[in-house]
Parts: C-alpha cells; sequence; structure tokens
C-alpha cells in the first residue's frame, strides 16, 4: 500500500519537475545562437505570413554611423516628436529611452547598438499572422513582445532579443448599427476597432456619424490596446465612465494560438481580466467592440496664472483645490500643470453652458484678485471632435525621454481636505529648470465611481477617485546615467509624497499607464490589492500557463526574473525535491 503511494507520488513528482524545466525554461534570446533560429528557418517563418517579418531598427539609427542616410537623418530629425511618425516606425518607442539604445540623433555615435528593440518583427496585417506568430514563438521559446503604438511608459511593449509582433497596420473599423450581446438587449451603433486603430482615427471616423466613443485625450495612442486593457481614462470618462466600462466584446488570440470571442458570457473570466487588468498579459487583442453615443457638444476655458512668490502661490493652489469639487459637481473635466509659480489649467464641459462656463470661472478669478491671470479664454465648440481636433490633437508631442509616477487621489480627501491636499501638491509640483512637472486631471468621479453593470478589473482606486496626479520627469540623451538614475529616483520620491494625505494604512493607488516601473509593491497600487491580483493572476495562469505573454510590473511578472526571460522556478522545484526526500523517509520510517 505505501508502496504503490511512493511510487505514484514519485511518478507524479518527475513529471511535474519535468513539465516545469521544458516549459519555463530561460526565453531563447537572438544573443544565443545554440537556441536561435537559423536562417532557413525564419525564411520558412516568413513565407508562411506572407513575407510580413521585418526588421526594426532604433529610431535614430539612421542618423549613426551604423545605418547613416542624410536624407533619413534629416526626416528623423524635423519628426523626431510627432507621435504620428514614431508610431509609423517599427523600432520606435514614443519615449526615446525605452529604446534604450546607444543612437541619438543628437550626436553622431559609432556605437550606436540595438539596445531593448526588438530584432524581428511580424508587420500582421490578418488574425492569420497573429496566430501563426505566437504559434512559432512558443515553439521556438522566444521573447515575444506585443506593440500596437510604443506609447507604454514603462517599456512594456519592447525587449531586447526579442520578437515583436506589430499591430499597427490592422486598421479596420465598423459601425455595428445594433449590436446584439449574450447578456444585454440591443445596443445601437457599437464600433468593432482593430488593434491597429489610434484614437485620432476614430474620432475622426465617428464624427461622420456624429457619434462618439471614450477614448484617450491623445489621439495616437491606441484605440484597444494597451489603452483599452489598463481601464483607459478619457475627457469623456466623468461624462460616461472609463473606456474599458465600454467594451462589449474582444476577439482574440490565446497563449495556445487559437483565436476565441471573449465577453460576458464566453470566456467571461479572460473578459474580466482583460479590461481594466493590463495589456500585453492574457490574450493578443485582434479587435474589440465598444459603445459609442452620440456626441456632445464641448464648452472649453483655459487659464493661465503666475503668482509673484511662494506664499501667494501656495495660497492659489489651495484656492484652486477647494474649486475643483464646484467644478466636479457642474459636470466639468481639467488638465491642468502645477510647475514653479505657475498654474495652467483647460477645462472642458460635455454638454455644458457657456454662459456659466464664464461666470463660474470668473468668480474663482474674482476669488484671486492678486494674482496675475495672464489670460482667460473660453470657447464652444459643436461636437468632441471639433475640441479634440482643434485643442486636444496639436498638443501631443513625445520623442523626449520620459518617466511618470502617479497615484489616483479620493475624492472624498479633496473634499475634505483641501488645504492638505494642496500642500503636497506644492510639495510635489514640477521645476521647468530640471523638466520636471506635476500633471493633473480632472478625469475621475462622475460616471467613473458609479459602478452600476461594470463588473471589470478596472482597479478600484478610480471607483472612488477624482483626480489622477502624475509627477513626470524628462531628460536628454546627454544627460549622464548617474543624472537619470537620480531623476528617476525624484520621480517615485514626488508621487509618494502625494501619498500623505490618505488616512493612515490606506492603500494608495496608481494608474498602471502611467505609472513608473520601479515602484514598490506595485502589485497592490496597480491593481487595487493582493486579492485582485491574485485572482487576474489565476486567470493569467489558467490561459497563458507557460507565459509567453510577459511584460514589466504586469500580471504574473513577479514569477519571472528582472530582465524578464528567466522563470524563477528553481526554488519550487527544490521545494517540491524537499517534500519529496521528506515524504520518502517516513513512508519508509512507517512501513
Ligand atoms: C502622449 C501620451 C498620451 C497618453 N494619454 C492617455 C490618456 O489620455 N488616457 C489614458 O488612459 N492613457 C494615456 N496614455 C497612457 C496610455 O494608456 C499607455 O501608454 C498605454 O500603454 C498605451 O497603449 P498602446 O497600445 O497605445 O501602447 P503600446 O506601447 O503599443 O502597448 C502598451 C502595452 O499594451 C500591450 N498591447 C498593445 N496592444 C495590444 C493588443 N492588441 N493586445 C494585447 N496587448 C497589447 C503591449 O504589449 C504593452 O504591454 C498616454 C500615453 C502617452 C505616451
Ligand atoms: C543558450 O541556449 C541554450 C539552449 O537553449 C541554453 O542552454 C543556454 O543556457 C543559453 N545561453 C545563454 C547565455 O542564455
Ligand atoms: C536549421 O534549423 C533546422 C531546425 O533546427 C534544421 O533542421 C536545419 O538543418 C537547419 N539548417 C541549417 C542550414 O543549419
Ligand atoms: C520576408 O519576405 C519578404 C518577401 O519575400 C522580404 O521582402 C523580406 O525582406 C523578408 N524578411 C526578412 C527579415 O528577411
Ligand atoms: C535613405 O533614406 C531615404 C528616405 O527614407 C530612402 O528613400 C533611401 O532609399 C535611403 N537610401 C539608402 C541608401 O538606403
Ligand atoms: C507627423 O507624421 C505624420 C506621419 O508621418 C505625417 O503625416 C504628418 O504630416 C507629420 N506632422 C508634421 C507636423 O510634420
Ligand atoms: C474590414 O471590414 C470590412 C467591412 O466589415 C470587411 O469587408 C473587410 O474584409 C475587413 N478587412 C479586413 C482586412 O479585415
Ligand atoms: C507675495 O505676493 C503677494 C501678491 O502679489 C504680495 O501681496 C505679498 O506681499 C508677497 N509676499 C512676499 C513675502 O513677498
Ligand atoms: C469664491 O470664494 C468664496 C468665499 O471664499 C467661496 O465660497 C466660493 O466657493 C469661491 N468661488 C469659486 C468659484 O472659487
Ligand atoms: C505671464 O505673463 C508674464 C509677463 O508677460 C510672463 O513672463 C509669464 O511667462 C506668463 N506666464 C504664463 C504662465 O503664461
Ligand atoms: C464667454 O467668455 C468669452 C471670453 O473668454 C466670450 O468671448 C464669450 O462671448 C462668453 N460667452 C458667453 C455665452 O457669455
Ligand atoms: C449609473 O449607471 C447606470 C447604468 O449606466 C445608469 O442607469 C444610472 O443612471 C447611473 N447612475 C447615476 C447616479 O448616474
Ligand atoms: C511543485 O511543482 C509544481 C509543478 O512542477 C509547481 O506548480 C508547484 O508550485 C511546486 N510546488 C511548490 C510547493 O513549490
Amino acid at each position: 500500500m505505501h508502496c504503490v503511494h511512493i511510487v505514484l507520488y514519485f511518478v507524479t513528482i518527475i513529471f511535474n519537475q519535468q513539465l516545469t524545466i521544458a516549459q519555463l525554461r530561460c526565453r531563447c534570446l537572438a544573443s544565443n545562437s545554440s537556441c536561435w533560429p537559423n536562417a532557413t528557418v525564419w525564411q520558412m517563418f516568413n513565407e508562411s505570413i506572407n513575407g510580413r517579418l521585418v526588421i526594426p531598427e532604433p529610431s535614430a539609427a539612421v542618423c549613426n554611423e551604423r545605418s547613416y542616410n542624410s536624407t533619413a537623418c534629416s526626416i528623423t530629425k524635423a519628426q523626431w516628436s510627432n507621435a504620428t511618425w514614431r508610431s509609423d516606425q517599427v523600432g520606435a518607442m514614443q519615449n526615446h529611452n525605452w529604446e534604450n539604445s546607444s543612437c541619438s540623433i543628437f550626436v553622431n555615435r559609432s556605437t550606436c547598438n540595438q539596445g531593448s528593440v526588438p530584432v524581428l518583427a511580424v508587420d500582421a496585417i490578418s488574425p492569420e499572422h497573429v496566430k501563426a506568430t505566437v504559434r512559432f514563438a512558443a515553439t521556438n521559446n522566444l521573447r515575444l513582445v506585443i506593440k500596437s503604438t510604443g506609447h507604454d511608459y514603462l517599456g512594456r511593449s519592447t525587449a531586447a532579443g526579442s520578437l515583436l509582433l506589430w499591430l499597427h497596420h490592422m486598421k479596420n473599423m465598423t459601425l455595428i448599427e445594433q449590436y446584439s450581446s449574450c447578456d444585454l438587449t440591443n445596443i445601437s451603433n457599437a464600433v468593432c476597432i482593430e488593434a491597429g486603430v489610434q484614437w485620432s482615427e476614430v474620432y475622426r471616423w465617428l464624427s461622420k456619424f456624429n457619434l462618439v466613443a471614450i477614448g484617450a485625450a491623445s489621439g495616437t495612442v491606441s484605440a484597444v490596446g494597451g489603452y483599452l486593457e489598463g481601464g483607459g481614462h478619457s475627457p469623456l470618462s466623468r461624462w460616461k465612465g472609463m473606456a474599458a466600462d465600454q467594451v462589449l466584446e474582444y476577439d482574440v488570440v490565446t497563449a495556445d494560438g487559437q483565436r476565441q470571442t471573449v465577453n460576458a458570457c464566453q470566456n467571461g473570466d479572460l473578459f474580466w481580466a482583460l479590461n481594466g487588468g493590463g495589456g500585453g498579459t492574457y490574450a493578443i487583442v485582434l479587435s474589440a467592440v465598444v459603445r459609442t453615443f452620440p456626441s456632445p457638444s464641448v464648452v472649453v476655458a483655459t487659464c493661465s496664472v503666475s503668482a509673484s512668490n511662494a506664499t501667494s502661490y501656495a495660497k492659489l493652489i489651495e484656492s484652486f483645490v477647494e474649486f475643483l469639487p464646484i467644478v466636479a459637481d457642474a459636470g466639468w473635466s481639467a488638465y491642468f500643470d502645477i510647475t514653479d509659480l505657475t498654474l495652467s489649467v483647460l477645462f472642458h464641459v460635455p454638454n455644458g453652458d457657456w454662459a456659466a462656463l464664464n461666470a463660474t470661472l470668473n468668480q474663482f478669478v474674482a476669488n484671486n484678485t492678486d494674482l496675475h491671470f495672464n489670460s482667460t479664454n473660453s470657447f464652444a465648440f459643436p461636437s468632441f471632435y471639433y475640441y479634440f481636433a482643434l485643442v486636444l490633437e496639436p498638443n501631443n508631442p513625445t520623442g523626449y525621454d520620459f518617466l511618470v509616477s502617479s497615484r489616483l487621489i479620493p475624492e472624498s480627501i479633496i473634499r475634505s481636505k483641501p488645504k492638505q491636499v494642496a500642500e503636497v501638491f506644492i510639495q510635489a509640483k514640477g521645476q521647468r529648470t530640471t523638466g520636471s512637472n506635476l500633471r493633473g486631471s480632472l478625469i475621475a468621479g462622475g460616471q467613473v465611481s458609479n459602478t452600476t453593470n461594470r463588473n471589470n478589473s478596472i482597479n478600484p482606486g478610480w471607483r472612488t477617485a477624482l483626480l489622477r496626479m502624475a509627477c513626470t520627469q524628462d531628460w536628454s540623451d546627454t544627460t549622464s546615467k548617474a543624472d537619470q538614475d537620480y531623476l528617476a529616483a525624484q520621480v517615485l520620491l514626488r508621487a509618494a509624497m502625494l501619498d500623505a494625505v490618505l488616512p493612515a494604512g490606506s492603500q494608495p493607488t496608481c494608474y498602471a499607464n502611467e505609472a513608473h516601473p520601479n515602484e514598490v509593491n506595485w502589485q497592490e497600487k496597480f491593481y487595487g490589492s493582493k486579492v485582485i491580483y491574485n485572482q487576474l493572476k489565476s486567470i493569467k495562469e489558467k490561459y497563458d500557463p507557460f507565459g509567453l505573454f510577459v511584460c514589466t510590473n504586469c500580471v504574473g511578472s513577479d514569477d519571472w526574473t528582472s530582465d524578464l526571460n528567466c522563470p524563477k522556478t528553481s526554488n519550487s522545484v527544490r521545494f517540491n525535491l524537499t517534500i519529496f526526500l521528506l515524504l520518502i523517509e517516513i513512508f519508509a520510517i512507517l512501513s
């Protein structure tokens, strides 16, 4: 009897260990010629995907010795901070630091290396290309990264020695006049958007039907990629909720290379995880069906105020924080910058009343007569698209080296402790001369706080927040490594200052899509709590048991080494062996 147990146990253990060792190996990187597929294998793969295999280059490579081309270099220099142009480059990230290569447009470097830019990429235009790429990467144990635009602030869409699945050219959009889903009655004018479509394209196309979807302030962010899966805040989120609240269905390819429909009734757990639990983690999204709404008109106000000294600036910021609940109650949204002794604000109100906007803003100015208001202007736009195209879209530069750390600030705190909130804002404020900023977004509260029929994995910090505050830092390619490390640490410290307004012991929360890769306790901060994180992780393990999809601070990444190339299995294997040996001994003693 005991013998049978022992033998059974032995077989199970050996089998388990072999599984672990066989399927959770270190990834094969391009630098390792003993495992990297040879030219023949790549050529066969290239043929199987209609010749869509391309070679990515760092965005500055054409300006350096390695691939110097004077025509291409002058285009690159002129377009360096053009986000649309950057998203068209297979090797580029929006923020140059994530390419992590020594190439630069500012200095001609002889040692321009590939850095974190993938070595090969599939420029996919069909679901078949995506399926083939997933299977090829899994079979050959490659590090696979997924990118639609490269906007990611944690560098999650690029990796050294990897194969890139680039979804940028999957650009279809279809209007579904009557969409009926499994658990909902008919929904009119849903839109099916493919993975490569960017928000400016969605807004422009929907405006022809006088419709709008809940999307990013930046037109170059992808509509249904990392933005959507990370939750997605919007100029319209106070009006209708987060972007991920609007999803009706996904069409995905899972890690086993299968195409699947994901909605509340089919693969419901995956649907829950994809709506807020992060991009690049559970499956590759080919397209998503999202709700649209009749476009609102929009009234807009801008104001810029400078104080002449720190005392009057502190008073201004306090007055502004007290102003926020007033405008929130009136349905306004806002983006604002707190830097040096200046406050700059862009307010907008969907379906707002222009005269009421003017009156409220004038009262704020009148309450701060001692300050110098450089400009207060207001405008009325007949539709969201006009506001987007004339105000938001032109103001979207990228390209520079950049880091951010954010916090979601609870509405109750802003209402009850405006003085303390203003104090921490001043502490964490930006300084133009050192390239830092404190960017506030009044894009939570309102319908973001309405959880009716919204069973998804969006960080619950969003549901009680009013503001998303982002401490940002940029620097140049010539900044020394030591200074970069210092600045990176400062970003984290400044964001942590904002935690001082929270009641003792409460969980600070960040928006994972606007966060710092070195944030401590990121599992709780990015996903809301350890319980939610573990729930997401078990869904991740169900759909991607061998961790084909790994990215920085994504769910499940804590099972991998910091470069995300090797599984941390050695401990568990040793632990299993220990248990096994112990059990053998116990059984031996008993029999
Ligand atoms: C200039 C700028 C403006 C921004 N404005 C806003 C804003 O208004 N609101 C807001 O909420 N956020 C905003 N963000 C943050 C934005 O949400 C994140 O950068 C997000 O990661 C962008 O998603 P992406 O797919 O465009 O980027 P990518 O870098 O291409 O991808 C980001 C992550 O998603 C994964 N991913 C991409 N596509 C897919 C897919 N089809 N299937 C599965 N995984 C995928 C990638 O692997 C990666 O992990 C902004 C960022 C920038 C740089
Ligand atoms: C290269 O790949 C082989 C075979 O998979 C592996 O055993 C070896 O550890 C790898 N080398 C490095 C440096 O990763
Ligand atoms: C390339 O690799 C494949 C698969 O490992 C192998 O069958 C083939 O012989 C190799 N070809 C060359 C030219 O080395
Ligand atoms: C893949 O095939 C296409 C078409 O034959 C070719 O143009 C392209 O250069 C190939 N890609 C690579 C990386 O060899
Ligand atoms: C140099 O760049 C230009 C513009 O991208 C391109 O048309 C041309 O073919 C390139 N020349 C070489 C030699 O690669
Ligand atoms: C930005 O890049 C896009 C794509 O290359 C291009 O169409 C557009 O004209 C560029 N914008 C500017 C201002 O140069
Ligand atoms: C794009 O959508 C149209 C309309 O639904 C469809 O006919 C077409 O096949 C789609 N194209 C691709 C490449 O999916
Ligand atoms: C700061 O500026 C305010 C308003 O301009 C002024 O009234 C006040 O005297 C100044 N305080 C100091 C300490 O300079
Ligand atoms: C102006 O100040 C008064 C008195 O402090 C305050 O009650 C009111 O809410 C303020 N209004 C605005 C728009 O800031
Ligand atoms: C306000 O105007 C002053 C003087 O014209 C100028 O120095 C300052 O930069 C302006 N501030 C803003 C925020 O525009
Ligand atoms: C609101 O103020 C602007 C000036 O910023 C003015 O041009 C506009 O006529 C005012 N609108 C209403 C409805 O009072
Ligand atoms: C919350 O959302 C539901 C469903 O969209 C809606 O019917 C309800 O009116 C909303 N509640 C509030 C207070 O806005
Ligand atoms: C034992 O090994 C299995 C699979 O090989 C693994 O899933 C499990 O986590 C390990 N057990 C412990 C206690 O580490």
